[in-house]
């Protein structure tokens, strides 16, 4: 007989210190009663004005997050990620692709009818329209799939006429791009990001001290927590041999010479295996997906993508939106009926 199972989670509270949060929780409850101070920026962004919509109206100020109580930093990160950003706090980026970079013809600019592209992005408004089931912050459907590489294009069309290399139809070698060039992946889930995090962190640290206690003309065998990285050797003169080294990026593998050994740094994130951190992931994702520029990513006051705004969020922002998603449950397996159980009820018990 078919069973029904789902992936469902655990709603219990996280326990916070296996994160390290220290720094962010609250040391003084001084929640400020003026909402002008709960962190809006510009002086009248908070205010409710005929016209004007915003998804985001009052922003956290950068040094905020030292003294916020930790719950508010939560729910400011929640609404982080299910805002639904518009062009009147520089949701869009008319100058700017997906990966970051200046577009390749900035006489064609990204706005109406060319502001949305489900390939090569931005593709969305908000992360919570990807990230939602089964609820927010977690993955999503089919359809709330993400295509990824797509988007160092300015606006894919696939016009082989178009003759602007990486604008709407030439990759860097001139060659006509196809559908096929490009990922389609499934939007996964936060749920245990912040584990998955501090787990890469620890093996980063312990395969660093194996590192580093490795002397010249000696090799040794990179292990932690029962997986094995291969092999790291130095030669006589000190310099680092990674080519017996396994599973970790060439981006970590880099060494310019003795005195700058590889970083083995391990990046858990992206099916790529090459973002290291879930703060890393937001402040692309903000750019790539809504078209909302980091300051924290591209320089206090700038305007890459010129539409007006700069610190489309702010430095404390991105902790926020970072912690929301760290501090997400681990999923269980369940099946569906007690996975209601536990979503409307928090009957964690049911799970089992
Ligand atoms: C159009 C759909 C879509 C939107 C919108 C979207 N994401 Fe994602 N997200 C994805 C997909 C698809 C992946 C998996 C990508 C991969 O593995 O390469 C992903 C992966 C992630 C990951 C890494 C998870 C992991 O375990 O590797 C994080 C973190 C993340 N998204 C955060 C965000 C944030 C923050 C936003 C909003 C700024 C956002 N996403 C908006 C589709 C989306």
């Amino acid at each position: 007989m078919y069973k029904q199972r789902t992936l469902c989670v655990l709603l219990a509270s996280t326990p916070l210190w296996l994160f390290g949060l220290a720094p962010f929780v609250a040391t003084a409850q001084d929640t400020p009663s003026d909402p002008a101070e709960q962190g809006d920026r510009s002086g009248d962004r908070g205010r409710v004005v005929i016209g004007r919509e915003v998804g985001v109206a009052d922003h956290l100020r950068n040094g905020d997050e030292f003294h916020r109580p930790l719950a508010q930093l939560l729910r400011h990160g929640r609404t982080l990620f299910e805002a639904v950003f518009t062009p009147q706090e520089g949701g869009g980026r008319p100058l700017s692709k997906g990966s970051g970079a200046a577009v390749s013809d900035p006489s064609s600019p990204l706005v109406f009818p060319r502001a949305f592209n489900r390939v090569s992005a931005m593709d969305a408004n908000s992360c919570g329209s990807c990230h939602a089931v089964p609820v927010v912050g977690g993955g999503g459907h089919f359809t709330a799939n993400a295509v990824l590489i797509a988007q160092r294009f300015d606006f894919l069309t696939f016009d082989h006429d178009d003759t602007v290399v990486l604008r709407g139809a030439l990759d860097e070698r001139g060659v006509p791009v196809k559908l096929q060039s490009f990922n389609s992946r499934g939007s996964l889930g936060m749920f245990g990001s912040g584990f998955i995090e501090m787990l890469a962190r620890q093996i980063t640290s312990e395969l660093r001290a194996i590192r580093d206690g490795t002397a010249p003309g000696e090799s040794r065998a990179l292990s932690a927590k029962d997986i094995s990285y291969g092999r790291i050797a130095r030669r006589r003169d000190g310099t680092w041999d990674t080519s017996a080294v396994e599973g970790i990026p060439a981006t970590s593998l880099v060494s310019t010479g003795a005195s700058d050994p590889p970083t083995l740094v391990i990046r858990p994130f992206h099916q790529s295996g090459t973002v290291i951190s879930i703060r890393e992931f937001t402040n692309q994702a903000f750019n790539h997906h809504l078209g909302i520029q980091t300051e924290e990513r591209f320089g206090a006051g700038a305007d890459p993508d010129g539409d007006g705004f700069a610190d489309e969020l702010t430095r404390a922002d991105v902790t926020a939106a970072a912690l929301f998603q760290a501090t997400l449950p681990v999923p269980v397996t369940c099946r569906l009926s007690s996975c209601r159980s536990i979503l409307e009820n928090g009957d964690v018990g049911a799970a089992r």
